[in-house]
């Protein structure tokens, strides 16, 4: 495994197309989810300096606070509710320009100002969700949903 994550400068492609294969080459021979989502929350935070970057992983018809790197966060999110659990209710990625116009957002910390949500997909099923959380408004576009939605496909236990 690398012991030092490469980080560049450039555009959001040119950053994720750096970081996608050196997480890819994290994830080999690792088959323990929380493993690799912890390595994937730090990568992301790493390169990208995101306020929060983590997951929640679906346990008992509920979204559970898993891996993460940021502030603190509140841990249960209920099926429908808030931006996660919206996109775990529908399975698909939202991108949320200003959270204060999203109806229902959860606001884990006053500074989120917009924020994603792609799903951990294994076949039809949503497994959890990741979540990213920026400071500024209007952080997150197609080149994020489309990189992010690689970077999950990496996973072992996905599809
Ligand atoms: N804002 C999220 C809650 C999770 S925190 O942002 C970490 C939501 O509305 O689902």
């Amino acid at each position: 495994m690398a012991e030092d994550l490469f980080i560049i400068k450039g555009t959001k492609e040119n950053q994720y197309q750096s970081l996608l294969p050196q997480i890819e080459a994290l994830l080999v021979g690792e088959d323990d989810l929380i493993a690799n989502l912890a390595n994937i929350a730090a990568a992301l935070k790493t390169q990208f300096n995101f306020l929060w970057v983590g997951f929640y992983l679906v346990k008992d018809d509920q979204l559970v606070l898993g891996p993460f790197q940021g502030p603190i966060a509140c841990t249960r999110i209920q099926k429908g509710r808030g931006v996660c659990g919206v996109a775990w209710q529908e399975n698909k990625v939202l991108v949320v320009p200003d959270v204060d116009q999203f109806p229902g957002h959860i606001a884990c910390s006053s500074a989120s100002k917009s924020e994603i949500v792609v799903p951990i997909r294994q076949g039809d099923n949503v497994l959890g969700v990741l979540d990213i959380d920026s400071e500024q408004l209007n952080s997150f576009d197609e080149v994020d949903e489309k990189y992010l939605t690689q970077l999950l496909r990496l996973l072992p236990s996905s599809v």
